[in-house]
This record gives C-alpha cells, structure tokens and sequence, in this order.
C-alpha cells in the first residue's frame, strides 16, 4: 500500500521547510524529500557561512519579476519582522550588517536547526537523499514516485526544488520540468546576482588591477546601485556588479562611477593649488586605491603634473573614473550565480496561496517562481513568505 500524505514538499531548502513548518502545525500530514544528503544546504552556505536571512527594509521594490505586483500579498502576510520574531524566539543572536542586512552572528546553521525544530515539532517528515522520478494527478490528488522506486500519494504537492544556481550543490531544473508537464508557462531563466567578464583585450588592460575594491555607483539604464565595485581575473564582481547584473542583458553596457560621492576634477583643483609640482597619479592616490590611480594616469598622458594640466584635462580624467563605460562579455553563469532570474510565470499561480491556477492542489514556492530579489537577505525572505503562505493553503 502506498503511503499517504496530505502534503508531499519537495526541496528542502528554505521555502520547502518554510512551508513544511506551516503545514504541518496546520495539523496537515507532511512530508518532504530532498535528493541531497542535508537539507537547507543553501542556507549553510550563505553569506559567507553566517547566512543573511532577511532585510529589515524588504518591499516590493527590490525584486525583479514579470509581474512586480505579484510578490506584494506573500510579503504582507510573512513580513521580515514574522521572520526575526522566529529568529528571536529561538534566541539566535543577530546583527544588521549594512544596509538593513541581518546575519547570523555565529552560523548560518542556527537557522537550518531552528528551521529543523520547528519541523520536528509541527510533526513534517523528512527524507534525504530521495529524488523525484515523477510526479502525476491522480484521482484525489498526485502520485509520486521517487528513486527509491517508492510511489507516494499527496492531497497536495509544493514544488520548493529551487532554481539552476550553483549545479554543483544540487540544483536541477524539476520545478520548470514539473511546470511544463501540467503546462504552465515559464519565463526565460537566466543567472542572477552574478560576476560579469570581461573579454580578453579589455581583461589585459584590467589585470593590474585584479583584486581591487572600491566604492562605486554601478549604472544600467535608469537602474544603479551603490555598493562596492571588485576586479577579479575575469571581471567584476562585487555586490554593486552581483546587484546590477540581475538587470544585465548581453550586449548592453553598464557605466561604472568610482567614488560616487566625490568631485574628482574639483579635488584635483584643490591639489593643484596646493601643491603644483605634484603628480595627476599622486593626487590621484589620495581619493583611489594605489594601482587603480595609476591605472586612470596612465590612460591620460597629458595628466603629468597637476600645475601643467588644465581643467579640462582633469574634467576628462574625472570622467574616465566616474563615467566609464563597459560592455561586459558575459556572466560567469550557474556556476557562480546566487541566484536563477525567471522561472514560473507569476500568472500561473494564486499570489495569495501559490497555487497553480489550472492545476487545484499543485503549488510552487521559493525560488523557481518568477520572483528574484536583490543581493541583501531578500531572497531568503521571499522563500519564508512564499513557503508561509502556501503552507496556509494547502
Ligand atoms: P533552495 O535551492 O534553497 O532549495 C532547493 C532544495 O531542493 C535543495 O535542498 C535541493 O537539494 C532540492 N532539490 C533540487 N532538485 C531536486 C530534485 N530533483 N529532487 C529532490 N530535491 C531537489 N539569499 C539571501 O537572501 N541571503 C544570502 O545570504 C544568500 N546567500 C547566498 C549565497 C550563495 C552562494 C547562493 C548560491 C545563494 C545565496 N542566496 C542568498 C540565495 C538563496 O540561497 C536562495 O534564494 C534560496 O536558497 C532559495 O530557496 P529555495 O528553497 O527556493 O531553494
């Protein structure tokens, strides 16, 4: 005899046991298989190990979605504060990093144990190290049967498989799979909140200054985010670079401002007028790091000493720091990217419960859905809401 849940979950990322913990103290019989060896693997790994599990400033504004509405009721009704009073409750000890950022002061596997307990107690079972071969309607529900060879029937089934980042932990395309068989449309999945290459000529001139971090203003059409700008050996890297790129399309340029908020040729007037016999590169070395001055000097030949150039040349000088233009080659793909941008079209599904609306008692949360949040703990926040929501529902 086959066994019976009210609710099979699969993934057990953060969505999936989000909603496993919802469902479950509902009163909702619940299991969740994962294919991996321990659950929440993402979270474990995230911000540098200390997981940046939500932004206090969270809104609707900071994802990117088709349908930019769409995330509004999940996030009404499973705030950032719902999240931090769960933290709280647990007594994980928190700081805000920047920018209404919370990490984890010890380890992000307080919020994997945390997330754990809360399962154990809502009475959710979980199997690792189970795939999914199939997932079928049937009568009263779905079928599905997993590479144990296993079939297990569900009133219900949550899809939390997550997108195509980072293939080397796991991630697998199912929920778009699963999305396709019941004939729902997807939207194009690219990487997201990823590093940019750069091509090899461009790459060569830029290889002084691999390893370099500066304040920066990073700008595609009328989007632009201030964070800091990283070289790297193959490109640009940096949250400011990690944000813009989730807007990024090939063959498009990006303009990077270094030091948005100083007046470089206004600072160079100033060195003139004190010390005329200085360097452009000197003066440079005061508002830059060492080697990005001598970078933006040498690109000015006329640029010698500061009593010798005109205002003219230190306009231009400015400008190739603070409105210098780049097409980047590329991203460096799933390999590296935080996150997967598109997925399953938000029309498909109930905004309020995550339901699929042609297919009644089918649901997907987290990740795979066309929802992708900017670099700063919102897109752990959308897996709580969505995970939440639909762990009311089903
Ligand atoms: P998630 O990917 O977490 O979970 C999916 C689960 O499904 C996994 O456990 C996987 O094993 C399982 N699975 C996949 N395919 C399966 C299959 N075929 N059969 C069975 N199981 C299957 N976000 C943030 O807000 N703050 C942060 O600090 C970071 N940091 C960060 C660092 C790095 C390196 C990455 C790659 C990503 C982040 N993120 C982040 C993004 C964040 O990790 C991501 O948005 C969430 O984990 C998405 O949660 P989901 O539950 O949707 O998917």
């Amino acid at each position: 005899m086959a066994r019976k849940f009210d609710v099979v979950i699969l993934g057990a990322g953060a969505a999936g046991m989000m909603c496993a913990i919802r469902a479950g103290a509902r009163g909702r019989s619940v299991l969740v298989l994962d294919h991996a060896k321990a659950p929440g693997e993402k979270i474990r790994i995230s911000g540098g190990g200390r997981c940046n599990f939500t932004n206090i400033n969270a809104s609707p504004k900071n994802y990117l979605s088709s349908n930019p509405h769409f995330v509004k009721s999940a996030l009404a009704r499973y705030s950032a504060q719902d999240f931090i009073d769960l933290v709280n409750r647990h007594g994980i000890a928190f700081h805000e990093k920047t920018l209404g950022q919370l990490f984890c002061d010890d380890s992000a596997k307080d919020i994997i144990r945390m997330l754990l307990s809360e399962m154990e107690a809502a009475g959710a079972k979980l199997e690792l190290q189970t795939g999914v071969t199939s997932v079928e309607k049937s009568v009263d529900g779905f079928r599905i049967v997993t590479s144990t060879g296993e079939t297990i029937e569900a009133g219900s089934v949550a899809i939390a498989t997550g997108g195509k980042s980072i293939p080397k932990m796991g991630a697998t395309g199912l929920a778009y799979d699963i999305a396709r068989q019941f004939g729902l449309k997807l939207v194009e999945t690219r990487p997201g909140l990823v590093p940019l290459t750069l091509d090899p000529g461009l790459l060569e001139k830029l290889a002084l200054l691999s390893g370099i971090a500066a304040p920066a203003e990073i700008r595609h059409g009328k989007t632009a985010f201030r964070e800091a700008l990283l070289f790297t050996h193959r490109g640009l890297s940096g949250p400011a670079i990690l944000q813009i790129s989730s807007y990024w399309r090939e063959g498009d340029e990006i303009t990077l401002v270094i030091e948005p908020d100083r007046r470089i040729a206004e600072d160079l007037k100033v060195a003139r007028k004190a010390n005329g016999k200085q360097l452009v590169q000197t003066a440079l070395s005061e508002i830059l790091p060492k080697r990005l001055a001598q970078f933006f000097a040498e690109k000015h030949p006329a640029a010698t000493k500061l009593a010798d150039c005109s205002d003219k040349v230190f306009d231009a000088v400015a400008a190739s720091i603070q409105e210098w233009r780049v097409r980047p080659a590329g991203s460096e793909g799933y390999r590296t990217a935080e996150v997967t941008l598109g997925g399953i079209d938000t029309s498909e599904l109930d905004s309020k419960t995550m339901q699929a609306k042609s297919v009644p008692g089918l649901y997907f949360i987290g990740e795979c859905v066309d929802v992708t949040g900017w670099l700063g703990g919102y897109n752990f926040q959308w897996a709580w809401s969505s995970g939440h929501v639909c762990g009311e529902a089903l």
